[in-house]
């Protein structure tokens, strides 16, 4: 979805390979000052001068297509900013036959070629076919980033003829509209759709982290779902009856509760950026948060449906009740044997530390899957099915994995890789925090650590002083079960500062009980997403005098 510099480099990849051909016919155009109608290319190189043609040649030699794009595009802007287009005109061009044209206020433009480079895949462009870009902006509101609108301006055909420069007459109002208040306290990554993070201080205040302020990851708008007439649907086994399941029905099975750590996979990507550019949201480390949930076990409700763990290598599919204009659902999977067994205690969870799941956290019902990552806990969950194949979903087969970084967005192979489920050992220091000034005398250092699959947080060990000398941490919080370590362990150290110290570089790294530790720097698990980011966290603080 958010691969714009990719289409962007890709673009220009294809306009140098057009150039050869097409800017041959813009340039013809703008120095016989004819008026431009849009045209196909033809092979017809008449009226190319000799000096055009030098550029054009060493723009090739060099791989400078890039020059001839902007070059073409500002003669193609020049000629067709003044066109004029009705609106009717506009909605005949909705295939490649005819051109696909859309149009963004009183511009029009013609993405005929960009379409197959969309980063959200060429379908969702096509929505948009014939006709105006706002709603469908309005929902992917990363759209509205200036790269995004130079983009785009490449495109540019012509404006709208002023009587059809009203209000678009398709819907426009903001899909977001509905979505839940939030609480102030939240460091917010992006409002539409909604993503933010407890600040550092507030996030290891307590062991259960408080509704209001657990981190929210959406990728739609928020569904607003009526608990009366909900239904989880889960498909039954060959032989086995489907299920149509309301709220009380889900009230029926035995209820357990359990405290889970939940992480984005992309936690602390603000880190990897600083290496090098990845594509994602900025979070910093409060991608991470922790609650006791309760619900029904997905493997109750699954064996009900007539579900046995008679195949090993099936996926239990997932699929939310938020969805995209073309309808295409969240959705994600989890092994089958993973939802089966009844010691991996997957929830359908609809409650969270005590009360009804927020909206934000998937009202009425979403899945809980400890020790894995955070994209499988499917909120407001509509669907389950059983399935040879893991998920289908965008989220599930073309995001959160990991790749060497060697990887760039050119050579990325989605399906070489596995999807993320069970994430490695993770600390973060949350207090003091980068750029802080602690008092000289003692400091006291606190933060988080987790592991995944149930791997025990065993120790924390925090330098001063970049990593050449170390001090074991305190673990606090709840004392974890073997194999089942679900949920953070909070820790704080507290140290003297070292006599005459001007500035402490303080580091922290987990170990859990398979003696897994965190890589020591970010740069050799760098991966083009910026996922499973988990170096040693390091803030460099100051000493007051
Ligand atoms: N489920 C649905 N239906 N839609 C979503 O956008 N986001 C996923 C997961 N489940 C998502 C979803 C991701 S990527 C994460 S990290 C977690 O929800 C975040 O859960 P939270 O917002 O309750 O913290």
């Amino acid at each position: 979805m958010l691969l714009l510099h990719r289409a962007m480099v890709l673009r220009l990849q294809q306009a140098c390979r057009l150039k050869s051909i097409h800017s041959r016919l813009c340039i013809q155009a703008c120095s016989t000052n004819e008026s431009f109608q849009p045209q196909r290319p033809s092979l017809t190189f008449s009226g190319d001068n000799s000096s055009t043609r030098g550029w054009r040649v060493m723009g090739t030699l060099l791989g400078l297509g890039a020059v001839l794009a902007y070059q073409d595009h500002r003669c193609r802007a020049a000629q067709e900013s003044t066109h004029i287009y009705t609106k009717e005109e506009v909605s005949s061009h909705t295939s490649p036959a005819t051109g696909i044209w859309v149009t963004l206020g009183s511009e029009v433009f013609d993405v005929t070629e960009f379409v197959d480079l969309h980063p959200g895949g060429p379908s969702k462009l096509m929505l948009a076919a014939g006709g105006p870009l706002e709603p469908f902006w309005a929902l992917y509101a990363v759209h509205n980033q200036s790269h995004v609108r130079e983009l785009l301006a490449q495109y540019k055909i012509g404006e709208l003829s002023p009587e059809d420069k009203v209000a678009p007459t398709v819907e426009t109002s903001d899909p977001y509209a509905d979505d839940p208040v939030r609480h102030p306290a939240l460091k917010v990554n992006s409002q539409c759709p909604f993503n933010a993070e407890p600040p550092p201080e507030l996030l290891t205040e307590n062991y259960i982290t408080p509704n209001p302020i657990f981190f929210t990851r959406n990728h739609l708008p928020v569904p607003n779902v009526d608990p009366d007439t909900y239904r989880l649907h889960v498909v039954g086994a060959p032989g086995g009856q489907s299920l149509s399941l309301s709220l009380d029905d889900l009230h029926k099975f035995p209820k357990y509760e359990i405290t889970v750590t939940l992480q984005c996979a992309g936690n602390r990507r603000s880190e990897m950026t600083q290496v090098k550019e990845v594509k994602g949201l900025e979070w910093r480390t409060g991608a991470i948060s922790t609650a006791r949930w309760g619900g029904a076990r997905l493997c109750d409700v699954l064996a009900q449906a007539g579900h046995q763990l008679c195949e090993t290598e099936a996926h239990v599919c997932f699929e939310g009740l938020d969805s995209d204009p073309t309808g295409t659902a969240y959705g994600a999977s989890i092994p089958l044997a993973r939802a089966m067994d009844p010691e991996a205690e997957v929830l359908l969870a609809y409650e969270m530390n005590g009360q009804p799941l927020p909206r934000d956290h998937g009202f009425p019902v979403r899945v809980v899957v400890p020790g894995v990552v955070g994209a499988r806990h499917v909120k407001w969950l509509g669907r389950v099915s059983v399935q040879p194949e893991e998920s289908y979903s965008h989220w599930q087969r073309r995001d959160y994995k990991g790749f060497s970084p060697s990887v760039d967005w050119d050579t990325v192979n989605f399906d070489s890789a596995p999807s993320i489920q069970e994430l490695p050992v993770q600390s973060a220091i949350t207090e003091p925090q980068d750029g802080e000034t602690v008092e000289s005398g003692e400091v006291t250092i606190k933060g988080y650590a987790w592991s995944g699959g149930g791997r025990a947080v065993i120790r924390v060990d925090v330098s001063l002083d970049g990593g050449l000398t170390w001090q074991v941490a305190e673990l606090d919080g709840e004392e974890q079960r073997p194999r089942k370590a679900w949920a953070w362990r909070l820790w704080q150290l507290q140290v003297p500062v070292p006599a005459g110290q001007k500035e402490l570089n303080i580091v922290c790294k987990a170990v859990d009980d398979g003696y897994n530790v965190q890589p020591d720097t970010v740069a050799p698990i760098w991966n083009l997403r910026g996922v499973l980011s988990n170096a040693w966290h390091r803030v460099h603080v100051h000493v007051a005098p």
